[in-house]
């Protein structure tokens, strides 16, 4: 297939995960993609999206574009009581602020375009999760501002949508496991776990998704939030 032909695409997170598998499909099916991260990885623009300044530049300077795909995101499991506001910041900054700045600064090339915006958001978006508040907040905030943009933009025939993931087997998950603390409730735990065998999606579904909601064929699709958690929120 090649749904992407001739499309120009912006996509955050590529050099890992999600990201990293939807940068090889949307590449393999025809678009020109500029990614960045801000870890070192082939054919991506190294770049802190927090960096306000310098993402909208480059999204102004390198635009318009087609597609934009907000995938970047961090996340850490913790006591609330020894969350700092650092920590608390930066997971806002990267999971919600820095999508709403590129947003912003892609949407005159979207609307020109007609295009389409995906999201990353999360289960831990539509549905509570433990130890997690402000990854919580941030996803649920990105699943908001998709779904307040997509009303605000329909008319203009811009799409934006997100998906939420339930478990997903990256880096993103192996580095959370490893450094949470270890006195965490189980039950609680346990309702973040996929009920789908075997327990964790692969990336490429979810770049999958993404690539659906990207192309003309969710063309009636907007302001969803697409569930891809494994049957946990059934
Ligand atoms: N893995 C899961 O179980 C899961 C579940 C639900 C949602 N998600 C979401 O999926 C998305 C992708 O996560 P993943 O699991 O592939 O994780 P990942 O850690 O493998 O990939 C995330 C990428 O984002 C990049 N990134 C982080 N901060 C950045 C910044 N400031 N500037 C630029 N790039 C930055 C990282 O370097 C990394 O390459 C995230 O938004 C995450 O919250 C993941």
């Amino acid at each position: 297939m090649s749904r992407f032909e001739g499309k120009r695409v912006f996509l955050t997170g590529a050099a890992s995960g999600v990201g990293k598998a939807t940068h090889a499909l949307f590449r393999e099916e025809g678009a020109e993609v500029v990614a960045v991260d801000v870890q070192e990885a082939p054919d991506v623009i190294r770049l802190d999206i927090t960096d306000t300044a310098a993402v909208v530049d480059l999204v102004t300077g390198s635009g318009p574009f087609d597609v934009v795909l907000n995938v970047a995101g961090i996340v850490r499991v913790e006591h609330t009581l020894d969350v700092t506001m650092e920590l608390w910041d930066r997971q806002i900054a990267v999971n919600l602020t820095a999508p709403f700045a590129i947003i912003q600064a892609a949407l005159p090339g979207l609307i020109e375009r007609k295009g389409n915006i995906v999201n990353v958001g999360s289960i831990a978006g539509v549905r509570g999760q433990a130890y997690s508040a402000a990854y919580c907040a941030s996803k649920g905030g990105i699943v908001m501002l998709t779904k307040g943009l997509a009303l605000e933009y329909a008319r203009r025939g811009v799409r934006i949508n997100s998906v939420c993931p339930g478990g997903v087997w990256t880096p993103l998950v192996e580095g959370v496991a490893a450094i949470m603390p270890k006195d965490l409730n189980e039950r609680l735990m346990q309702r973040t776990y996929n009920v789908l065998p075997p327990g964790f999606a692969d990336p490429s579904e979810i770049a999958e998704a993404i690539a659906y909601l990207a192309s003309d064929a969710a063309r009636s699709v907007t302001g969803a939030a697409f569930m891809i958690d494994g049957g946990i929120d059934s």
